[in-house]
């Protein structure tokens, strides 16, 4: 008898440890990939409750400070690739009000950088010369002069260059209210304002090196100590480089602070604090001067921190300049410069759908992927039209025959398909081999879209990571695909597609949403109907729209039975499907009494002018999908092989 359990023991190990084992490692992997991540994510700051929080033990009309920001390289607000961002405009207006309800009334600087001569840290091509891109530069400058506005700035102190190349002195200067300081040019170069009951100055310095210091040592001696006189505090706003700063610290030791737009080390020089603010507008600097000591900080400007209603708007107003008309949307980088199969001018991108007859697996493989959807990300978003997103979400963009904004031709080159890895593939569909393609994809392929702006800690996670574009890795399942999505800051948006009394579409929920309750709001999932159309009603013609159902007039009206339930009860809906499930040839009220619905409430919505135009909805979602059959599942815009769902549903309805 013993010998059998120990055999029995024996083999449940040996049968199941592999399995068990490959769990456990998968899982291993997914949490050192999350840990991984979210540090790499993390930014020193502190959060705007903890500021507010200090800000309790003095009293507000006696708080002496200086907010700042600087080198914000166009960056409206953070991309939203990744959680737990920081920064953006619309967040910043939102804490310093804070700050301001609270009493204090401080004084507010930019340190200049606003457009970046490399945004996204690409490479320019060819086309940032482009009149559009150029145009799109300034409207964004413009953007931000004016949210600037809008937060009450008290100075500006632009780069030298930047004026020149974005023009945006004749742009805006005269919608701004707020100086433009130029370190040239005293008194131009210099602002005082009293705050919290002390003049605070602040002096635009911009040296090349120490030597010139030593040349303008007078006109510096002058110009401090008639600043001097007239304030309490003195802070340097400096271009110059780290050294001449030091310099400037040791030779001016009445500064309080010099503040610069380049990000580098705190430092202390004598009395002197050296510092600089987060670039691409992460942080809100916050420099507290008091008789006794030098206080920085950087205001995190993450998730707890909501948007300011104006300056949202302000931005959206932009997005959607940019979305309606066509000459702002031109690339200004483009990716792959430094591979040459992206530079073969005889070779053209030709789109994913065209691997697939003879790469079968691999199509299979990467259509489970997140790259196969991202697009969809962007459209879930609102930023289908904006190219510094599009960039990296489509293939072969600022490439002659790689995706372009608004050209409908080009539809079959969204998402990061095989082409953004092995490079263009018209010629090798036409004759495969293995010379007119890229069979081996280096790392920096990867990081030409996973940089630490846009994927942080991915460098040191290719190795996990790279598992997850292999081709020969087995099937995933959904529970797999699923939780892979959930990694990112967007909910897999998941459809199920259905007729209502297609027995198939049936078993499907049956098999479905116990699964998919699990997930609760971690999901955002979508009942969706398949109907058609009588094709000679017209949506605008003569008298109302026809709808057809294959299974006729109930299962019609049990469709929109549903979708009102979905709208009024979502939280009921599966409760219902189920019940219907099992008692479908019986009257529905049974149902909708059993789960507690308000019948008369459900038969009202289901007349309503509403429904129609919600079936048509559904008609053009099914149409834009291409969904031929019920029951048909959609995570993200992709259909799911039948065969990591269906389990016992083996049949569909047409
Ligand atoms: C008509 C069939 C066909 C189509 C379409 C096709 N391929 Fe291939 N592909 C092949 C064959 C055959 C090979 C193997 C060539 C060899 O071994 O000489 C291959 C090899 C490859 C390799 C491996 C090369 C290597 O160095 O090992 C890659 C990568 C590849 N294809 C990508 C693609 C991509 C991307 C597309 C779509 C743009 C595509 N293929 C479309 C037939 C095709
Ligand atoms: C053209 C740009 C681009 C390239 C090249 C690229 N990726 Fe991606 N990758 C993306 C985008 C965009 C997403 C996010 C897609 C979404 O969910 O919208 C992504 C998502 C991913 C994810 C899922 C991230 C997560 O945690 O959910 C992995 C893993 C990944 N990529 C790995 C790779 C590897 C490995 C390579 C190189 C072999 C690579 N990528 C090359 C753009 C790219
Ligand atoms: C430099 C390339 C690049 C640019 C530019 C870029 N992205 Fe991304 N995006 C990525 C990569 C890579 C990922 C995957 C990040 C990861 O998980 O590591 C991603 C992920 C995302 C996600 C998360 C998707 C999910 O499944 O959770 C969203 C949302 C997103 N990007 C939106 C945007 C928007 C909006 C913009 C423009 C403001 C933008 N991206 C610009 C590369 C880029
Ligand atoms: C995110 C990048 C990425 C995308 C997108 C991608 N691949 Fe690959 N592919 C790879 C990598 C990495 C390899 C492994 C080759 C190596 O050693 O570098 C590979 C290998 C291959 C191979 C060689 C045989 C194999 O299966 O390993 C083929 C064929 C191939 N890919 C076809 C495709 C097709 C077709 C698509 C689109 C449906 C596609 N790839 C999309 C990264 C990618």
């Amino acid at each position: 008898m013993k010998k059998y359990i120990a055999l029995t023991l024996i083999l449940t190990v040996v049968i199941i440890g592999p399995f068990a084992y490959q769990q456990w490692s998968e899982a291993k992997r997914l949490q050192h990939i999350k840990e991984t991540k979210h540090l790499a994510a993390q930014i020193q700051a502190t959060s705007l409750a903890n500021y507010l929080h200090q800000l309790k033990q003095m009293s507000p009309d006696r708080v002496q400070l200086l907010l700042f920001t600087g080198n914000t390289q166009a960056q409206l607000e953070p991309c939203g690739c990744f959680i737990g961002q920081s920064g953006g405009l619309p967040r910043r207006a939102k804490a310093i009000s804070h700050l301001r309800a609270y009493g204090v009334s401080p004084l507010l600087i930019d340190l200049g950088g606003l457009q970046s001569s490399h945004p996204l840290g690409m490479k320019p091509h060819a086309a940032a010369t482009d009149p559009g891109v150029l145009m799109r530069d300034q409207h964004r400058v413009q953007t931000t002069l004016t949210a600037m506005e809008m937060m009450g700035y008290d100075a500006f102190f632009p780069f030298d260059a930047e004026t020149e190349t974005v023009g945006y002195r004749d742009v805006s200067a005269a919608e701004v209210s707020f100086p433009f300081l130029d370190s040239e040019l005293p008194p131009d170069s210099y602002l005082i304002k009293t705050v919290g009951g002390k003049r605070i100055a602040v002096v635009a310095l911009n040296i090349n090196d120490t030597s010139e210091m030593e040349s303008i040592s007078d006109k510096l001696h002058s110009l401090f100590s008639e600043v001097e006189k007239h304030s309490d505090f003195v802070v340097g706003l400096s271009h110059s480089p780290p050294e001449v700063n030091k310099t400037l610290a040791e030779t001016y030791p009445n500064l309080s602070a010099i503040l610069s737009p380049h990000e580098g080390e705190t430092e202390q020089v004598g009395d002197v604090l050296l510092a600089s603010c987060h670039s691409k507008g992460k942080t809100l600097g916050a420099l507290m001067l008091t008789d006794k000591e030098v206080d920085l900080q950087h205001i995190a400007l993450t998730e707890d921190v909501s948007d300011d209603i104006d300056v949202r708007k302000l931005l959206d107003d932009f997005y959607h300049q940019v979305a309606t008309d066509h000459q702002l949307q031109t690339f200004s980088h483009r990716l792959f410069s430094f591979q040459q199969e992206e530079q073969d001018e005889t070779n053209r991108y030709i789109g994913s759908q065209a691997c697939q007859a003879c790469h079968q697996k691999e199509f299979t493989q990467w259509s489970h992927s997140s790259h196969a959807t991202a697009f969809h990300t962007l459209r879930t978003v609102g930023r289908e039209y904006y190219p510094e997103c599009v960039t990296c979400h489509v293939t072969g963009s600022g490439y002659e025959s790689g995706y372009q904004i608004g050209n409908a031709d080009r539809g079959h080159l969204v998402d990061v398909g095989c082409e953004t890895c092995h490079g263009p593939g018209k010629q090798h569909v036409y004759t495969p081999l293995k010379e007119n393609i890229r069979g081996h994809v280096p790392e920096n392929v990867c990081m030409a879209c996973h940089t630490p702006e846009h994927s942080p800690g991915f460098g040191a996670l290719v190795e996990q990571v790279m598992l997850e574009v292999d081709h020969s890795r087995s099937q995933p399942s959904l529970k797999q695909i699923l939780e892979q999505r959930m990694r990112g800051p967007m909910k897999p948006e998941v459809e199920l597609f259905v007729m209502s009394y297609c027995p198939y579409g049936v078993q499907a929920e049956q098999e479905l949403l116990p699964f998919f309750e699990k997930y609760g709001d971690t999901i955002d999932f979508k009942l969706r109907f398949i109907v058609g159309k009588e094709a000679a009603s017209t949506e605008n013609g003569s008298g109302p729209i026809q709808f057809t159902s294959l299974h006729g007039e109930p299962e019609l009206i049990e469709n929109k039975r549903q979708m009102v339930i979905a709208e009024l009860y979502p939280e009921k809906l599966f409760d219902y499907l189920l019940c219907r499930a099992d008692h479908l040839q019986e009257a529905w009220v049974n149902c909708a009494k059993d789960v507690e619905l308000d019948v008369g409430r459900i038969a009202e919505g289901v007349e309503s002018e509403k429904i129609t135009l919600q079936l048509l909805e559904e008609i053009q979602r099914t149409e834009t999908l291409d969904i031929k059959g019920s029951p048909t599942l959609v995570i993200d815009g992709r259909m799911i092989e039948g065969g990591l769902w269906r389990g016992k549903v083996k049949e569909t309805c047409h």
